[in-house]
């Protein structure tokens, strides 16, 4: 019998799957993944961890009946995965929409296997156009100039859109967001700021760091004419801000000013197989055995049933009670 489309408890559909291909990075992002905290570095997981990409298209298969519509390849980096765009093939040959998330120092000499495997669009996380603000940011050797060089390459191979998500922190890189939109200002691409958030447990967050999209908005209104524009789908997370003039758009994604649950029709699925049905979940679900031990439909139909227990909403209930509870970082259930 064919899967419904489920819904969770608070009537969600799940329709986007963000599935983490590694938990490592040539990056240490302090706000992600800070080198040292407490005295300690990250630990990993083991490589023979990782799901294989015969286990990842299986878990997309069985997603699709369930309504997905939407594959997102994240990490840690997922380009540091070997041969990634074979896992892009796979996928896209199930006709459902794959973006990739990186953070681009991989991205000039992947960019084509990637658009030849059938990839049409990407995210780049870039945080300052300066190299000493990038540099701080990024914790990393990676020039500002080999990541524009990456999203040069996106841009040759015909990936479109292009999206350079960047997180701000007060006191180190705001004043990095005008110059970002001044940059891609009539290219075509589209940078979203984004509130720094508390997820994991290693990035030392306080609210006083996080500034709200609507002053980020009034202090980039001082330069630029920007008009509001209509969102394309009610789950998007960026709010979209237009150039008067016609020359681009930006994006805020207000997730710690203005929580975006009640929309949330997303899913996650760590590099060891563990779906997550919140970022700031405290444990998954371990989907392991069940990919191995069921056809499809059994996967499918404890996917639904992990699903319809869902009643998430973190970021609604951020609270001094929410934020002592036990969290996974980002790098492992995938941004
Ligand atoms: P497209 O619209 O498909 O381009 O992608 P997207 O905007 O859904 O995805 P992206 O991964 O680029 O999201 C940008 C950032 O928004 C992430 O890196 C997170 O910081 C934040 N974000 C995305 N999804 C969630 C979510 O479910 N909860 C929270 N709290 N933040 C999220
Ligand atoms: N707050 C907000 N976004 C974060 N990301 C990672 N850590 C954080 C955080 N603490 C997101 C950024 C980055 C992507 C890989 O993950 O968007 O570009
Ligand atoms: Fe790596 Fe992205 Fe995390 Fe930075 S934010 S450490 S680039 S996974
Ligand atoms: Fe979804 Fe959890 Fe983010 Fe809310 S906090 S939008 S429920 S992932």
């Amino acid at each position: 019998m064919a899967q419904e489309e489920v819904t969770d408890r608070l009537g969600r559909q799940l329709r986007d799957l963000r599935i983490s291909v590694t938990d490592r990075c040539n990056f240490r992002c302090p706000y992600c993944m800070p080198r040292e905290r407490f005295g300690e570095d990250h630990t990993f997981l083991p490589r023979r961890a990782f799901l294989s990409f015969d286990e990842i298209e299986k878990v997309v298969r069985a997603c699709i009946p369930l309504g997905l519509d939407k594959v997102r390849l994240t990490g840690g980096e997922p380009l540091l995965r070997p041969d990634l765009s074979d896992l892009v093939s796979r996928l896209s040959d199930l006709g459902i929409d794959i973006a990739l998330t990186t953070n681009g120092s991989l991205l000039r000499r992947n960019a084509q296997a990637l658009a030849e495997a059938g990839l049409k669009r990407v995210t780049i996380s870039l945080d300052a156009i300066d190299e000493e603000v990038h540099q701080k940011m990024s914790d990393s050797s990676v020039t500002v100039s080999q990541i524009l060089d990456g999203i040069e390459a996106a841009r040759e191979v015909g990936l479109s859109p292009i999206k350079v998500n960047c997180v701000i922190r007060r006191g180190v890189n705001e004043e990095q967001a005008t110059k970002l939109v001044n940059h891609f200002k009539g290219t075509g691409v589209i940078v979203r700021f984004i509130e720094f958030m508390d997820v994991g447990r290693t990035n030392g967050w306080t609210l006083g760091e996080v500034i709200p999209s609507r002053d980020l908005l009034n202090h980039l209104q001082k330069e630029f004419d920007l008009v509001p524009l209509e969102s394309e789908r009610s789950s998007d997370v960026a709010v979209r801000w237009g150039h008067s003039d016609g020359s681009g758009e930006i994006g805020l994604i207000s997730s710690v000013s203005e929580p975006f649950c009640g929309d949330c029709v997303r899913a996650r699925i760590s590099a060891d197989g563990r779906l997550f049905t919140c970022l700031f979940a405290s444990g998954g679900h371990d989907l392991r055995a069940l990919i191995h031990d069921t056809n499809g439909g059994g996967l499918t139909a404890a996917i639904a049933a992990i699903w319809q227990r869902r009643a998430d909403r973190y970021s609604e209930l951020r609270s001094e009670e929410t934020s002592a509870l036990p969290r996974i970082e980002m790098s492992y259930i995938g941004g």
